[in-house]
């Protein structure tokens, strides 16, 4: 079951736009597992991937969006973040425009992992100062999938 990790609705000032999407692009990160990307395919909104290999090349965006990662490192990792978001997103977060244009974070990982459960998103949040709006457990229930469309698509229209 996704847990809110903050009441983020309406917690951003309105953009004032009129011609804007009815739900924000979605940035994806999924490893050889593939979990993110089968909860990206039953959200059924617009989405782009992060490749998986580092001699892919790297999209850059050019509207507000908000990233989905997994959490990889297992809590093991070295320093304060202990590897926990993944490299591809890390080079990614990198190009100045997307760094710029991220409005908020959806972080999967694993219940089993106890306190580094979805510490990229935590991670991703605190670096980019941006709103860690939903935590996941790997590629999401049904209840996930609607709770977070219907979410993702009320914070949009307020912020
Ligand atoms: C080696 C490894 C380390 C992981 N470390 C974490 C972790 O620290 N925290 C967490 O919540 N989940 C962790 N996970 C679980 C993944 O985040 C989870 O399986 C996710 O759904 C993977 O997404 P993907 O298949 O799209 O790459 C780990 C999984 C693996 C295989």
């Amino acid at each position: 079951m996704a847990t809110a990790v903050a009441d983020q609705i309406g917690a951003v000032a309105s953009s004032g736009r009129s011609d804007r999407p009815a739900a924000p692009l979605l940035v994806y990160f999924s490893s050889v597992s593939g979990n993110t990307a089968h909860f990206i395919e039953k959200l059924g909104m617009r989405a782009i991937r992060i490749p998986l290999r580092p001699t892919e090349s790297m999209p850059v965006i050019d509207e507000p969006y908000v990233l989905v990662t997994p959490t990889y490192g297992g809590g093991q990792g070295r320093g304060e973040e202990k590897g926990a978001v993944p490299k591809q997103v890390i080079r990614f977060l990198n190009g100045e425009d997307n760094r710029r244009l991220i409005r908020g974070v959806i972080s999967a990982g694993n219940t089993n992992f106890g306190e580094a459960y979805c510490l990229a998103g935590d991670i991703v949040s605190r670096k980019c100062r941006v709103p860690h709006l939903y935590r996941l457990e790997l590629f999401g229930t049904p209840e996930d999938v609607e709770r977070i469309s219907e979410g993702l698509e009320r914070w949009w229209k307020q912020y």
